[in-house]
C-alpha cells in the first residue's frame, strides 16, 4: 500500500557561471559516435536500415557545433535543405559509417537530413554540405575506435570491462580525454553506447575537450554531462515527496520505472535545467531515472512521468533563483555573503522561507550550494514549509563562481 504524502519539496542544486556572449558561429565541434548494438539493447525499438544490417563497428551519430560554455547553436538556417545529390559520392561511405538505426527502416536521409539541417547549418560557415559529412567520415577513419578498444582487449562480446580501461585506451591512443556516455539494458546493466570527442574549428583535427574533470569547487569530483558544461544557473537537483514530519518515502513503485520515450519533448529542457555533474560523464539519463525511481514513483497516482518532470521544470521556471539572488547584490563571483542576506533575498523573491544546504569548499570555507523550496502536492505551486532541512552553513558562505 502506498502511503499518501503531503507536501512535495524541490531542491534546486546551484551551478554557476559567466555566461558567455556567444560572438562567434561556434567554438569547436563535438565528434559523436554510438555503438550499435547498445542504441537496439534498450527499451527502445530499433531497426537496421533498408540497405541491411551495419557493420559490428561504432557508427557516427553527429559532429557537432558547440559552444565553449556549453550550450549550442542549432537550426541555424530555416530556408537551408538537405541536398542528397550534394553528398551522392559519399553514399557509399555514409551507409557503412553513419547508419541509422530509427524506425522504421529506411536509407538513412531522413537521418543525415536531420543532422545536418539541425547541427551541420550552424558551422556552414566553414564547412558546406559535401565537406561538413566528409569531415565526419575523416574524422571516424583517423580514429578508429573500435581497434583502438580492440589493441587494449576490449571487445564488444558482451563482457564487462571497467570504464577507467576504456577511457584509458582512448587517451592512449588518440591523446585526449573521450566523453564516455552510456544507456541501460534490458536487464539494467549500464552498457557502452556513445564516445564523445572534441575537434577544432576546422572539423579536422581532435582538441582537448574543457570536460570532464574535476571543475566543481567541492572536495569531491564532478564531471559535466556530455552535452557540454551546464549553464550558470541553478540546476534542478530533484523534486521530492515528504511528509510533515520531515521524513520521506522512496522507491514507491518498482512497476512504474523510469521510461525515456515518455519524455522525449521535455529532454532538451531536460539538459539544461537538470543536468547531471556526477562522474563519469553521462547523456544526464542516470541523473533522471534514479531521482524517478526513488522519488518522483512516491507521488505517481498524482504526476505521472511526464507531469513529474514538467512540473519541476514549471517550478524552476516562475522563480529565477539567479536574478533574485543578483538583484540583491549577491553575485556568484566567489565572494561572500552573510546566510541571512541570502535568505532574505529568497524569501523575499518567492515569497516563502527556503531551506540553505552548504557545502566545503577545498579551503573549508562554508559554500551556498542547494536551496530547498516547498511545493503543494499538486506539484503546481510554492509553499511554506512545514519543517525545514537543518542548517549545514556557516554564518557567512562563499558563492563560488561556476
Ligand atoms: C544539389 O546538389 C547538386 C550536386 O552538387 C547540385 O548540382 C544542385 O544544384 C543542388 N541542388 C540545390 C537545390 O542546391
Ligand atoms: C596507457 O598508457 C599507460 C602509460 O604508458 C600504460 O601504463 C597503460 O597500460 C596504458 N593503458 C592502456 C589501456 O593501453
Ligand atoms: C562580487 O560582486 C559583488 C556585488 O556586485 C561586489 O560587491 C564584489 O566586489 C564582487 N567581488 C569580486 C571578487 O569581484
Amino acid at each position: 500500500m502506498k502511503l499518501p504524502f503531503s507536501t512535495l519539496v524541490q531542491i534546486l542544486v546551484l551551478h554557476l557561471l559567466v555566461v558567455l556572449s556567444a560572438s562567434q558561429d561556434f567554438d569547436f565541434f563535438y565528434f559523436v559516435q554510438q555503438w550499435p548494438g547498445s542504441y537496439c539493447d534498450t527499451k527502445r525499438s530499433c531497426c537496421y536500415p533498408t540497405t541491411g544490417k551495419p557493420a559490428s563497428d561504432f557508427g557516427i551519430h553527429g559532429l557537432w557545433p558547440n559552444y565553449n560554455d556549453g550550450s549550442y547553436p542549432s537550426n541555424c538556417r530555416s530556408s537551408s535543405s538537405f541536398n542528397a545529390s550534394a553528398i551522392s559520392d559519399l553514399i557509399g561511405k555514409m551507409r557503412s559509417d553513419w547508419p541509422t538505426l530509427a524506425c522504421p527502416s529506411n536509407d538513412g536521409t531522413k537521418f543525415w537530413s536531420h543532422e545536418w539541417l539541425k547541427h551541420g547549418t550552424c558551422s556552414e560557415s566553414v564547412l558546406d554540405e559535401h565537406s561538413y559529412f566528409e569531415a565526419a567520415l575523416n574524422l571516424k577513419k583517423k580514429m578508429g575506435l573500435l581497434q583502438i578498444l580492440q589493441n587494449a582487449g576490449i571487445q564488444p562480446d558482451g563482457g564487462f570491462y571497467s570504464l577507467d580501461s576504456i577511457n584509458e585506451a582512448i587517451s592512449n591512443a588518440t591523446g585526449y580525454t573521450p566523453g564516455i556516455a552510456c544507456n541501460v539494458d534490458a536487464s539494467g546493466n549500464s552498457q557502452l553506447y556513445q564516445i564523445y570527442l572534441c575537434v577544432d574549428k576546422s572539423g579536422s583535427k581532435f582538441i582537448k575537450c574543457s570536460w570532464p574533470g574535476s571543475y566543481c569547487d567541492t572536495s569531491s569530483e564532478c564531471c559535466y554531462p556530455t552535452t557540454g558544461k551546464p549553464a550558470s544557473s541553478f540546476g534542478i537537483h530533484g523534486l521530492w515527496p515528504n511528509y510533515n514530519d520531515g521524513t520521506y518515502p522512496s522507491n514507491c513503485d518498482s512497476s512504474y520505472p523510469f521510461d525515456v520515450t515518455q519524455i522525449t519533448d521535455l529532454e532538451s529542457s531536460l539538459q539544461v535545467s537538470w543536468p547531471s555533474l556526477s562522474c563519469p560523464s553521462s547523456d544526464d539519463t542516470s541523473f533522471w531515472t534514479h531521482e524517478w525511481d526513488k522519488h518522483g514513483t512516491c507521488s505517481d497516482t498524482v504526476l505521472d512521468e511526464h507531469a513529474y518532470f514538467s512540473a519541476a521544470l514549471n517550478l524552476k521556471g516562475q522563480k529565477d533563483l539567479i536574478s533574485i539572488l543578483n538583484s540583491a547584490g549577491i553575485v556568484a563571483n566567489g565572494s561572500f555573503y552573510s546566510l541571512s542576506s541570502i535568505k532574505q533575498a529568497i524569501a523575499g523573491g518567492v515569497g516563502y522561507n527556503p531551506g540553505i544546504d552548504c557545502n566545503t569548499d577545498e579551503s573549508g570555507n562554508s559554500q551556498l550550494y542547494q536551496v530547498y523550496l516547498c511545493v503543494d502536492t499538486s506539484g503546481a505551486n510554492f509553499i511554506q514549509c512545514p519543517i525545514l532541512p537543518s542548517n549545514t552553513c556557516q554564518s557567512t558562505v562563499a558563492f563560488p563562481s561556476f
